[in-house]
Protein backbone atom coordinates (compact mmCIF):
# COMPACT_ATOMS: atom_id res chain seq x y z
CA UNK A 1 0.00 0.00 0.00
CA UNK A 2 2.81 2.55 -0.97
CA UNK A 3 0.27 5.09 -1.50
CA UNK A 4 -0.28 5.28 2.38
CA UNK A 5 3.02 6.81 2.48
CA UNK A 6 2.63 9.22 -0.42
CA UNK A 7 0.76 12.10 0.80
CA UNK A 8 2.52 11.98 4.05
CA UNK A 9 -0.99 12.58 6.19
CA UNK A 10 1.16 12.20 9.31
CA UNK A 11 2.75 15.18 8.86
CA UNK A 12 -0.89 17.03 7.78
CA UNK A 13 -2.32 15.91 11.16
CA UNK A 14 0.46 16.68 13.64
CA UNK A 15 0.69 20.44 12.01
CA UNK A 16 -2.88 20.67 12.96
CA UNK A 17 -2.70 19.45 16.09
CA UNK A 18 0.57 21.48 16.99
CA UNK A 19 -1.58 24.41 16.63
CA UNK A 20 -4.30 23.20 18.71
CA UNK A 21 -2.47 24.89 22.03
CA UNK A 22 -5.30 24.72 24.85
CA UNK A 23 -4.20 25.14 28.38
CA UNK A 24 -4.39 21.42 29.34
CA UNK A 25 -2.11 19.38 28.47
CA UNK A 26 -3.31 16.03 29.50
CA UNK A 27 -6.06 16.78 27.07
CA UNK A 28 -3.79 17.46 23.96
CA UNK A 29 -1.86 14.66 24.78
CA UNK A 30 -4.95 12.61 24.75
CA UNK A 31 -6.11 14.03 21.34
CA UNK A 32 -2.40 13.16 19.96
CA UNK A 33 -1.85 10.12 21.37
CA UNK A 34 -5.27 8.52 19.67
CA UNK A 35 -4.73 10.22 16.05
CA UNK A 36 -0.95 9.99 15.57
CA UNK A 37 -0.25 6.39 16.48
CA UNK A 38 -1.04 4.90 13.15
CA UNK A 39 -4.75 4.04 11.45
CA UNK A 40 -3.97 3.47 8.03
CA UNK A 41 -5.86 6.68 7.32
CA UNK A 42 -8.28 5.34 4.48
CA UNK A 43 -10.62 8.25 4.47
CA UNK A 44 -8.23 11.02 3.77
CA UNK A 45 -6.19 9.01 1.66
CA UNK A 46 -9.90 8.45 -0.74
CA UNK A 47 -10.87 12.18 -0.74
CA UNK A 48 -7.52 12.94 -2.27
CA UNK A 49 -7.53 10.20 -4.77
CA UNK A 50 -10.94 11.27 -5.69
CA UNK A 51 -9.65 15.05 -6.03
CA UNK A 52 -7.11 13.74 -8.47
CA UNK A 53 -9.44 11.55 -10.50
CA UNK A 54 -11.45 14.60 -11.06
CA UNK A 55 -8.74 16.94 -12.28
CA UNK A 56 -8.39 18.59 -8.55
CA UNK A 57 -4.46 19.79 -7.82
CA UNK A 58 -4.37 22.37 -5.28
CA UNK A 59 -4.09 22.12 -1.31
CA UNK A 60 -7.20 20.07 0.65
CA UNK A 61 -4.97 18.95 3.62
CA UNK A 62 -7.61 20.47 6.09
CA UNK A 63 -10.27 18.40 5.24
CA UNK A 64 -8.14 15.57 4.87
CA UNK A 65 -7.50 16.03 7.75
CA UNK A 66 -10.77 16.91 9.59
CA UNK A 67 -12.62 13.66 8.34
CA UNK A 68 -9.25 11.92 10.03
CA UNK A 69 -9.87 13.61 13.01
CA UNK A 70 -13.52 12.47 13.36
CA UNK A 71 -12.67 9.20 12.13
CA UNK A 72 -10.65 8.86 15.10
CA UNK A 73 -13.43 10.64 17.60
CA UNK A 74 -15.40 8.09 16.82
CA UNK A 75 -13.17 4.97 17.50
CA UNK A 76 -12.38 6.66 20.83
CA UNK A 77 -16.09 7.03 22.01
CA UNK A 78 -16.53 3.67 19.79
CA UNK A 79 -14.33 2.07 22.65
CA UNK A 80 -15.57 2.84 25.34
CA UNK A 81 -17.22 1.19 28.47
CA UNK A 82 -20.38 2.54 27.35
CA UNK A 83 -19.55 1.41 23.91
CA UNK A 84 -17.83 -1.51 22.35
CA UNK A 85 -15.34 -1.41 25.93
CA UNK A 86 -12.15 -2.56 24.28
CA UNK A 87 -8.83 -2.07 25.70
CA UNK A 88 -6.53 -2.09 21.96
CA UNK A 89 -6.72 0.26 19.22
CA UNK A 90 -4.26 1.10 16.67
CA UNK A 91 -1.78 -1.39 18.75
CA UNK A 92 -1.76 0.64 21.80
CA UNK A 93 -4.28 1.02 24.90
CA UNK A 94 -7.08 2.79 24.03
CA UNK A 95 -8.07 6.12 25.01
CA UNK A 96 -10.24 5.40 28.32
CA UNK A 97 -8.01 2.62 29.35
CA UNK A 98 -4.42 5.17 28.86
CA UNK A 99 -6.35 8.34 30.28
CA UNK A 100 -9.61 7.69 31.82
CA UNK A 101 -13.09 7.90 30.44
CA UNK A 102 -13.93 11.75 31.15
CA UNK A 103 -10.25 12.07 29.22
CA UNK A 104 -11.49 9.84 26.32
CA UNK A 105 -14.74 11.92 25.82
CA UNK A 106 -13.22 15.31 25.51
CA UNK A 107 -10.56 14.30 23.68
CA UNK A 108 -13.67 12.78 21.01
CA UNK A 109 -15.56 16.33 21.29
CA UNK A 110 -12.23 17.88 20.82
CA UNK A 111 -11.33 16.47 18.05
CA UNK A 112 -14.84 16.65 15.68
CA UNK A 113 -15.01 20.11 16.75
CA UNK A 114 -11.33 20.82 15.95
CA UNK A 115 -12.61 19.22 12.03
CA UNK A 116 -14.75 21.45 11.48
CA UNK A 117 -13.13 24.21 13.12
CA UNK A 118 -9.78 23.79 10.61
CA UNK A 119 -12.36 23.37 7.50
CA UNK A 120 -14.38 26.79 8.90
CA UNK A 121 -11.14 28.69 9.37
CA UNK A 122 -9.49 27.84 5.57
CA UNK A 123 -13.12 28.55 4.19
CA UNK A 124 -12.83 32.10 5.91
CA UNK A 125 -9.84 32.85 4.16
CA UNK A 126 -11.11 31.25 0.79
CA UNK A 127 -14.52 31.86 0.50
CA UNK A 128 -14.76 28.77 -2.21
CA UNK A 129 -17.94 27.22 -2.19
CA UNK A 130 -17.05 23.71 -2.79
CA UNK A 131 -15.35 24.21 -0.05
CA UNK A 132 -18.67 25.16 2.34
CA UNK A 133 -20.03 22.26 0.41
CA UNK A 134 -17.57 19.81 1.57
CA UNK A 135 -17.55 20.93 5.41
CA UNK A 136 -21.37 20.29 4.51
CA UNK A 137 -21.24 16.41 3.64
CA UNK A 138 -18.57 16.20 6.48
CA UNK A 139 -21.20 17.25 8.65
CA UNK A 140 -24.01 15.42 7.46
CA UNK A 141 -21.96 12.23 7.54
CA UNK A 142 -20.55 12.15 10.59
CA UNK A 143 -23.73 13.25 12.26
CA UNK A 144 -27.23 12.06 13.33
CA UNK A 145 -27.99 11.00 10.23
CA UNK A 146 -24.60 9.47 9.23
CA UNK A 147 -22.16 7.46 11.59
CA UNK A 148 -23.88 8.42 15.01
CA UNK A 149 -26.97 7.43 13.90
CA UNK A 150 -25.09 4.00 12.48
CA UNK A 151 -23.39 3.30 15.87
CA UNK A 152 -26.88 4.24 17.92
CA UNK A 153 -28.67 1.13 15.97
CA UNK A 154 -25.30 -0.87 16.17
CA UNK A 155 -25.86 -0.36 20.11
CA UNK A 156 -29.66 -0.79 20.26
CA UNK A 157 -29.72 -3.71 18.01
CA UNK A 158 -26.79 -5.67 20.20
CA UNK A 159 -28.26 -9.39 21.46
CA UNK A 160 -31.50 -8.72 19.21
CA UNK A 161 -32.24 -10.29 16.12
CA UNK A 162 -32.96 -8.44 13.14
CA UNK A 163 -32.97 -8.61 9.44
CA UNK A 164 -29.95 -8.80 6.78
CA UNK A 165 -31.64 -5.39 5.29
CA UNK A 166 -31.29 -3.51 9.21
CA UNK A 167 -27.62 -4.74 9.05
CA UNK A 168 -27.06 -3.20 5.89
CA UNK A 169 -28.57 -0.07 7.05
CA UNK A 170 -26.34 -0.35 10.03
CA UNK A 171 -23.29 -0.51 8.01
CA UNK A 172 -24.20 1.95 5.53
CA UNK A 173 -24.73 4.93 8.04
CA UNK A 174 -21.70 3.27 10.74
CA UNK A 175 -19.28 2.92 8.60
CA UNK A 176 -20.53 3.66 4.70
CA UNK A 177 -21.07 7.48 5.84
CA UNK A 178 -18.21 8.37 6.13
CA UNK A 179 -16.20 6.45 3.54
CA UNK A 180 -18.70 7.83 1.19
CA UNK A 181 -17.93 11.66 2.16
CA UNK A 182 -14.63 11.14 1.92
CA UNK A 183 -15.28 10.36 -1.86
CA UNK A 184 -17.78 13.16 -2.29
CA UNK A 185 -15.94 15.68 -0.67
CA UNK A 186 -12.98 14.82 -2.88
CA UNK A 187 -15.01 15.06 -5.89
CA UNK A 188 -16.78 17.96 -5.01
CA UNK A 189 -13.54 20.33 -3.92
CA UNK A 190 -12.10 19.09 -7.20
CA UNK A 191 -15.12 20.57 -9.03
CA UNK A 192 -15.87 17.54 -10.64
CA UNK A 193 -18.80 16.91 -13.17
CA UNK A 194 -22.26 15.49 -11.74
CA UNK A 195 -21.69 12.41 -13.49
CA UNK A 196 -18.46 11.71 -11.97
CA UNK A 197 -19.54 12.92 -8.30
CA UNK A 198 -22.14 9.60 -8.97
CA UNK A 199 -20.34 7.39 -9.83
CA UNK A 200 -17.50 8.58 -7.13
CA UNK A 201 -20.21 8.64 -4.74
CA UNK A 202 -21.38 5.19 -5.15
CA UNK A 203 -18.09 3.47 -5.49
CA UNK A 204 -18.01 5.10 -1.89
CA UNK A 205 -20.91 2.49 -1.55
CA UNK A 206 -19.67 -0.51 -2.51
CA UNK A 207 -16.30 0.66 -0.37
CA UNK A 208 -18.30 0.86 2.85
CA UNK A 209 -19.69 -2.38 2.59
CA UNK A 210 -16.34 -3.91 1.75
CA UNK A 211 -14.96 -2.66 4.47
CA UNK A 212 -17.53 -2.99 7.35
CA UNK A 213 -17.54 -6.93 5.95
CA UNK A 214 -13.77 -7.28 6.30
CA UNK A 215 -13.70 -5.41 9.67
CA UNK A 216 -16.45 -8.18 10.69
CA UNK A 217 -14.51 -11.00 9.45
CA UNK A 218 -11.49 -9.41 10.63
CA UNK A 219 -12.84 -9.71 14.43
CA UNK A 220 -13.33 -13.25 13.98
CA UNK A 221 -10.19 -14.58 11.67
CA UNK A 222 -7.49 -11.77 12.39
CA UNK A 223 -4.35 -11.65 13.86
CA UNK A 224 -4.07 -9.24 16.90
CA UNK A 225 -0.57 -7.99 16.76
CA UNK A 226 -1.41 -7.18 12.76
CA UNK A 227 -4.91 -5.78 13.42
CA UNK A 228 -3.84 -3.28 16.90
CA UNK A 229 -7.51 -4.32 18.05
CA UNK A 230 -8.49 -7.36 19.98
CA UNK A 231 -10.67 -9.92 18.02
CA UNK A 232 -13.71 -11.12 19.34
CA UNK A 233 -15.39 -8.15 20.60
CA UNK A 234 -18.44 -8.36 18.20
CA UNK A 235 -19.28 -11.41 19.86
CA UNK A 236 -18.24 -10.16 23.39
CA UNK A 237 -21.14 -7.74 22.57
CA UNK A 238 -23.62 -9.52 20.95
CA UNK A 239 -23.08 -7.45 17.73
CA UNK A 240 -25.29 -8.33 14.71
CA UNK A 241 -22.66 -8.78 12.18
CA UNK A 242 -22.08 -10.00 8.48
CA UNK A 243 -21.02 -13.26 10.02
CA UNK A 244 -24.23 -14.30 11.70
CA UNK A 245 -25.96 -14.30 8.21
CA UNK A 246 -23.04 -16.12 6.00
CA UNK A 247 -19.50 -17.89 6.74
CA UNK A 248 -16.69 -16.59 6.32
CA UNK A 249 -15.96 -17.73 2.90
CA UNK A 250 -19.24 -16.26 1.70
CA UNK A 251 -18.54 -12.82 3.36
CA UNK A 252 -15.53 -12.85 1.04
CA UNK A 253 -17.33 -13.73 -2.17
CA UNK A 254 -19.83 -11.05 -1.05
CA UNK A 255 -17.42 -8.28 -0.42
CA UNK A 256 -15.45 -9.58 -3.85
CA UNK A 257 -18.66 -9.04 -5.64
CA UNK A 258 -19.19 -5.97 -4.17
CA UNK A 259 -15.34 -4.68 -4.76
CA UNK A 260 -15.79 -6.00 -8.47
CA UNK A 261 -19.04 -3.41 -8.44
CA UNK A 262 -16.99 -0.69 -6.49
CA UNK A 263 -14.37 -0.89 -9.52
CA UNK A 264 -16.50 -0.63 -12.49
CA UNK A 265 -18.33 2.77 -10.97
CA UNK A 266 -14.46 4.02 -11.67
CA UNK A 267 -15.28 3.79 -15.69
CA UNK A 268 -17.36 6.83 -15.51
CA UNK A 269 -15.00 9.11 -13.75
CA UNK A 270 -12.33 11.03 -16.36
CA UNK A 271 -9.16 11.25 -14.88
CA UNK A 272 -6.77 8.51 -13.57
CA UNK A 273 -8.05 5.83 -11.12
CA UNK A 274 -5.66 3.68 -10.92
CA UNK A 275 -5.40 3.90 -7.41
CA UNK A 276 -8.48 4.33 -6.55
CA UNK A 277 -9.06 0.85 -8.64
CA UNK A 278 -5.60 -0.68 -6.07
CA UNK A 279 -6.82 0.44 -3.22
CA UNK A 280 -9.93 -1.23 -4.01
CA UNK A 281 -8.85 -4.06 -4.10
CA UNK A 282 -6.51 -3.80 -1.30
CA UNK A 283 -9.25 -2.98 0.99
CA UNK A 284 -10.66 -6.59 0.24
CA UNK A 285 -7.38 -8.30 0.81
CA UNK A 286 -6.48 -6.47 4.23
CA UNK A 287 -5.36 -7.61 7.82
CA UNK A 288 -5.54 -5.02 9.65
C1 LIG B 1 -12.19 1.01 11.98
O1 LIG B 1 -11.76 1.85 10.95
C2 LIG B 1 -13.61 1.29 12.30
C3 LIG B 1 -14.55 1.02 11.23
C4 LIG B 1 -15.23 1.96 10.68
C5 LIG B 1 -14.75 -0.34 10.77
P1 LIG B 1 -10.31 1.67 10.30
O2 LIG B 1 -10.08 0.21 10.01
O3 LIG B 1 -10.19 2.61 9.15
O4 LIG B 1 -9.36 2.11 11.48
P2 LIG B 1 -7.92 2.79 11.43
O5 LIG B 1 -8.15 4.23 11.15
O6 LIG B 1 -7.09 2.13 10.39
O7 LIG B 1 -7.39 2.58 12.83
C1 LIG C 1 -17.31 1.04 14.40
O1 LIG C 1 -17.52 -0.27 14.01
C2 LIG C 1 -17.59 2.02 13.40
C3 LIG C 1 -17.38 3.38 13.94
C4 LIG C 1 -18.16 4.34 13.63
C5 LIG C 1 -16.27 3.68 14.85
P1 LIG C 1 -16.75 -1.33 14.90
O2 LIG C 1 -17.12 -1.17 16.33
O3 LIG C 1 -16.89 -2.67 14.30
O4 LIG C 1 -15.24 -0.83 14.70
P2 LIG C 1 -13.99 -1.50 15.41
O5 LIG C 1 -13.99 -2.96 15.01
O6 LIG C 1 -14.16 -1.31 16.87
O7 LIG C 1 -12.81 -0.78 14.83
MG1 LIG D 1 -18.69 -0.46 17.42
MG1 LIG E 1 -15.79 -1.30 18.04
MG1 LIG F 1 -15.37 -4.12 14.18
Amino acid sequence: MDYLNKYKIDEMLENYLAKETGECTRLQEAMRYSVLQGGKRIRPILMRLAYEAVGGTGNIAPYMCAIEFVHTYSLIHDDLPAMDNDALRRGLPTNHVKFDEATAILAGDGLLTLAFEIMLQDLVSDMDPAKAIAANILATGAGASGMVLGQMYDMFYEGKEISIEMLEKIQLNKTGALIKSALKMGAVLGYGSESELFALELYGIYLGKVFQIIDDILDITGQVNELGKDIGSDSKNKKVTYTSFFSVDQCYEIAAELTAKAIKCLDKVNGDTSLLKEIAQDLLNRRR
